[in-house]
């Protein structure tokens, strides 16, 4: 590992200037993770605060300058598009009470960007799901977001991956320095220095590694910037991990030739696909808002103390049996 790598804070170049216009975002998975309340309603529609996990997903590809996003569904995800969709009966209703606010907040999601939906038939990995954008994306560079791993609103992770995709070309990956108690939870990948603090060569990537096996700590987070020769390299991509098509092994694929990228992040990002995390960026977002924030944090120190004191009170019940 390479202690001169630094990561990224800021970005430079305007979004007009860039290339890339679209963005994938697959949300075809099951959720099982999240059972019952993904019986019926998509993982990606689970509330944060106040609004579906999948459209702060939507928001960080529109302020990239992504303007045209293309879900990868699968079957019970109609809720999903309904969300992206107007809501004639909802808006005006709302128009006739005269309530702009809730108006605007029902209206947004349609307005991000210009948005599609195409269904994965098969659940057969994500580098199928990406796959399956072929016909929609062309013979343009895309990014892919991932809608597990949420990126601060203040962060500018894409825009800077954007960047390096104009000025390195090929494919840029966002990497995380994790645990190496966690690094088989991700892709990993091993990297060399460029001239760029917070850009590295990826030399190598491996899907879920044990901790003996990885490569680095450096993990895949889930945002993507790719080359369209991806789209010829997932098509002789046989299933790996899981039995599943992996985007990782079609990225080791193009590392390999020398035109795979990543660009080092050590900002906010919130996992929303495990439950333990998903309370705590509940908590960290309900916190951030001026509107809930004040008040919500005046009660979670309550609920801290309260938590302590009951904690104190089990202790010596303890100490006294
Ligand atoms: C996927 C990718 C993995 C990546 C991760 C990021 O795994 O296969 O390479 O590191 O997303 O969140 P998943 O979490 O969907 O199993």
């Amino acid at each position: 590992m390479n202690r001169m790598i630094a990561p990224h804070t800021s970005s430079t170049s305007a979004p007009a200037r860039r290339t890339v216009r679209k963005a994938v975002v697959p949300a075809a998975g099951l959720g099982t993770r999240f059972l019952p309340a993904t019986k019926a309603t998509p993982k990606e529609m689970l509330p944060v605060v106040d609004k579906p996990a999948i459209q702060y997903v939507v928001e960080e590809a529109a302020s990239a300058g992504l303007d045209d996003v293309l879900m990868i569904t699968g079957r019970h995800k109609r809720a999903i598009e309904d969300h992206f969709d107007n809501a004639f009966e909802l808006e005006q209703a709302l128009a006739a009470k005269g309530d702009t606010v809730r108006l605007d907040a029902v209206r947004d999601p349609a307005r991000l960007a210009n948005i599609h939906h195409i269904r994965q038939g098969e659940p057969l990995g994500l580098g199928h799901a990406v796959l399956c954008a072929r016909r929609h994306i062309g013979d343009q560079p895309f990014a892919v977001l991932l809608g597990d791993d949420l990126i601060d609103p203040r962060e500018t992770l894409l825009s800077r991956m954007l960047d390096v995709r104009e000025e390195y070309g090929g494919s840029v990956v966002a990497l995380m320095e994790v645990p190496p108690e966690q690094v088989h939870l991700y892709g990993c990948a091993a990297v060399e220095p460029t001239g760029d603090e917070d850009v590295v060569q990826v030399t190598g990537l491996v899907e879920k590694p044990s901790r003996q096996d990885a490569p680095s700590t450096y993990a895949v987070i889930g945002r993507y910037v790719l080359d369209p020769a991806v789209f010829d390299t997932l098509e002789r991509t046989p299933p790996g991990r899981g039995g599943e098509i992996q985007l990782t092994d079609a990225l080791q694929d193009l590392a390999a030739g020398g035109t795979v990228h990543g660009v080092v992040f050590d900002g906010l990002r919130y996992d929303t696909g495990d439950k333990a995390d998903y309370l705590r960026t509940v908590v960290r977002l309900a916190c951030d808002r001026d509107d809930l924030g004040p008040e919500f944090i005046a009660w979670l120190k309550e609920f801290v103390v309260g938590l302590e004191s009951r904690g104190e009170q089990v202790d010596r019940r303890r100490s006294v049996a």
